[in-house]
């Protein structure tokens, strides 16, 4: 009897184009299937097998995800404010009046930018609370609890330096206080503070400064860090998994039978 002639989606799988685009075969099979995870860009970032435990949402509740869309949202939105935005003095208070005022969607964007930046101080503090109470902090992952330390300290910082950029009355007092605060260290405060201000005062010099740590350092910093933190949950074994419910615990054993 005759071979049945291939269909158009087997000839297109089968075709050097294809093959080209798609390093491994159709993923009909969970070998390909696993194959697909581990050859993609951006797939790749996830384990290839990830416990069913671990999905649970009341788990992680997807606050470190949410973290990190915030970041993104807050990357896109920002680069748009740095469209308009002139970082000296007095530019600086007029072009935010100017985007509030004349540029379409411009007040949107700025809103959307400042509730996303009080949104993710919000939920990186509810992700790290989340780590604490689930224990997920214990060996092996303290160290990723340290580098988590060092993005909460970023995400502060982003934030309060983007305090300073509209230029307006309670940005300049509430960097005055912030600054009289980090000066009250004892015998670092002085220098510390004059480093922070680039002078005496809260002036021309702190927005270039401030602006500069806002838009690049600060941003790239959070990315590395971000980077580090995710290549750690895969080395420390993919996230800490919740123990077992009791009646899991039979079928757990069952299975394992
Ligand atoms: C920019 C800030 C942060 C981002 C974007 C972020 C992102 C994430 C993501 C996506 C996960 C996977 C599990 C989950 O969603 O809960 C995770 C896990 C983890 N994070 Fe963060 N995180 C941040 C800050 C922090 C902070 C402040 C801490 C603690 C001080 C921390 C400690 C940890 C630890 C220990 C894990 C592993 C948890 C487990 O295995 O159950 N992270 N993080």
């Amino acid at each position: 009897m005759a071979e049945p002639r291939p269909s158009l989606w087997e000839r297109i799988r089968e075709s050097s184009l294809y093959r080209s685009i798609y390093r491994t075969r159709y993923p009909d099979q969970p070998r390909w299937q696993s194959m697909v995870i581990l050859q993609s860009l951006a797939l790749h970032l996830h384990p290839v097998r990830v416990p069913k435990r671990a999905t649970r949402l009341t788990y992680t509740w997807g606050l470190g995800g949410l973290s990190v869309w915030l970041f993104l949202i807050l990357t896109f939105t920002g680069v748009f404010l740095m469209f308009y935005y002139v970082p000296d003095v007095p530019g600086a208070y007029f072009s935010i009046q100017n985007l509030a005022t004349s540029v379409t969607f411009g007040q949107f964007m700025r809103n959307l930018h400042r509730w996303a930046a009080h949104a993710m101080v919000l939920l990186v503090f509810m992700h790290m609370t989340r780590v604490f109470l689930t224990g997920a902090y214990k060996p092996p992952r303290e160290y990723n609890w340290m580098v988590g330390v060092g993005l909460l300290v970023l995400t502060f910082l982003l934030s309060f330096t983007g305090y300073l950029l509209p230029w307006d009355q309670l940005a300049l007092w509430a960097i005055t206080v912030g600054t009289n605060m980090a000066g009250s260290t004892p015998l670092v405060g002085g220098a510390i503070r004059t480093a922070l201000l680039g002078g005496f005062s809260v002036g021309p010099a702190t927005l270039v400064r401030w602006y500069t740590l806002h838009v690049i350092f600060l941003p790239l910093a959070l990315i590395v860090g971000m980077s580090i933190h995710f290549w750690r949950i895969r080395k420390d074994g993919g996230i800490s998994t919740p123990i077992y419910e009791e009646e899991e615990i039979g079928s757990h054993v069952q299975l394992a039978q």
